[in-house]
């Protein structure tokens, strides 16, 4: 099959010549005589027309194929009146659709989210959603890109795990054949070990959270962008990670120009430089809008409005008490070597410089309130000289938002999972 398929954007530069080409019936009109297909591929769309004095056979096929079946045209392609058509000589009906059909893939009649994810292979019949994945991918691979230019190694760490990594709250347990186990949160302590042995590891893949969370921005399994690079503090990824902001931003407009253009959307420019404020200077500029704050807050709800006001752009918070980050973060007093990026309101990554000193370490987990003895399987590489390191995670599925313009982070996955849902 694939041999002989011609994609239908190809089309249009083959007027004259006979071509096969393979999709799904979008629509079909019956003029007088007349029959009017338009075949789309994911490619484009095109009309096959066929006249009933002329091929009678051919006609009563056409208007009897139900929309949404698959099929294969041949035929010679012609232009008439400014239009691209293929006055085909055959046409083979490769599979059936049965209607009523659950969503409209034309995308006339609109689906709600939840019936668009309920139906997703046929969802992807829609432009718009289509789109949507395609620049998924293109985002993803420019990513892998960014990190294989640097020499980082692509690991993949396992997803079932012994202990939590970033705390024990959030966590899903399985039952390991009469054990307790769990998903992992995130590749954090592994990541962090094999700086040992490599410069720099990075990893995209899914990740686990147990958090009741109904917001636009929180999945049960999200897709994380995962960086540890050794020799390095939180400055130093601070500036990879802008740095990649910046690729990411200017390549993925270019090489998801066509689909950004289906989407018609714009995503922001990528950024000349990222403001790097501390947690105190936020702190500063919420109260300044008016919010009360103590300190050791998160900063969510109203505190983030105000400071999305002044920052609506790209920008990092560092320097966060150390109580609000994970024991994995290295100290500085009552602070932490540590950082949030953020666009406006929307927290893109965290990350920081890792305590790598196995003393420091063990007394970070117990006064996480953590069991040190649980934590020995990972704290023991750090006796046999880990070097310094730091790192961050970035959520891809959070990114995808900005990059497609979309409010709602299920727009930009394939088959969410939230706490209602994890069908189909
Ligand atoms: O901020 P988080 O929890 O940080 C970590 O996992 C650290 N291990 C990262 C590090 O290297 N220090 O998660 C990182 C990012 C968040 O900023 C957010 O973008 C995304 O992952 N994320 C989620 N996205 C969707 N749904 C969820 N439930 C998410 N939890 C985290
Ligand atoms: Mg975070």
């Amino acid at each position: 099959m694939l041999k002989d398929r011609t994609k239908i954007h190809d089309a249009p530069g083959k007027i004259g010549q006979k071509i096969s080409i393979y999709g799904w019936v979008e629509d079909k009109r019956v003029v007088g005589g007349v029959a009017f297909l338009i075949i789309r591929d994911p490619t484009g769309k095109i009309q096959v027309t066929i006249k009933r004095d002329q091929n009678s056979e051919l006609f009563a096929l056409a208007t009897d194929i139900p929309r949404q079946s698959t099929v294969k045209a041949t035929g010679i392609v012609r232009e008439f009146n400014n239009i691209i058509e293929i006055i085909p000589d055959s046409i083979k009906i490769l599979s059936t659709a049965q209607h009523p059909l659950p969503i409209d893939p034309t995308g006339r009649t609109e689906a709600s989210i939840h019936k668009l994810i309920q139906n997703r292979p046929l969802s992807l019949r829609i432009p718009e959603i289509n789109a949507i994945f395609r620049l998924r991918s293109i985002t993803k691979q420019v990513i892998r890109e960014f990190f294989i230019s640097k020499g980082y190694i692509e690991i993949d760490t396992p997803k079932i795990i012994a202990t939590a990594t970033e705390g024990g709250a959030n966590l899903f347990e399985v039952d390991y054949f009469g054990r307790s186990a769990y998903l992992a949160q995130s590749p954090q302590l592994y990541k962090e070990q094999l700086t040992m042995g490599f410069d720099g590891v990075f990893e995209i893949a899914q990740f686990y959270r147990a958090e009741k969370s109904h917001t636009r921005r929180h999945l049960t399994e999200f897709t994380s962008v995962d960086l540890e690079v050794a020799y390095a503090d939180y400055n130093d990824v601070m500036d990879i990670l802008e740095e990649l902001m910046k690729y990411v931003f200017s390549e993925v407009p270019k090489r998801g120009r066509a689909e950004l253009e289906i989407l018609q959307y714009k995503p922001p420019p990528p950024p000349k430089e990222v403001p790097r404020i501390t947690y105190d200077e936020a702190l500063d500029v919420v109260r300044a809008g008016g919010v009360d704050i103590e300190w050791g807050d998160d900063i969510d709800g109203d505190a983030l409005d105000v400071l999305a006001r002044k920052y609506p752009g790209f920008y990092f918070i560092v320097d966060w008490p150390w109580d609000s980050k994970p024991f994995y973060i290295r100290r500085k007093g009552r602070l932490s070597e540590s950082f949030d990026l953020m666009i406006g309101r929307l927290e893109l990554s965290s990350g920081g410089t890792r305590e790598h000193i196995y003393e420091e370490l063990k007394k970070n987990i117990s006064e996480k309130g953590l069991n040190v003895e649980s934590f020995e399987y990972h704290t023991r590489f750090y006796k046999y000289g880990m070097p310094p390191h730091a790192g961050f995670g970035l959520g891809l599925d959070r990114l995808m938002t900005v990059l497609a313009g979309r409010e709602n982070i299920r727009e930009v996955v394939l088959y969410p999972r939230d706490p209602e849902t994890i069908t189909p």
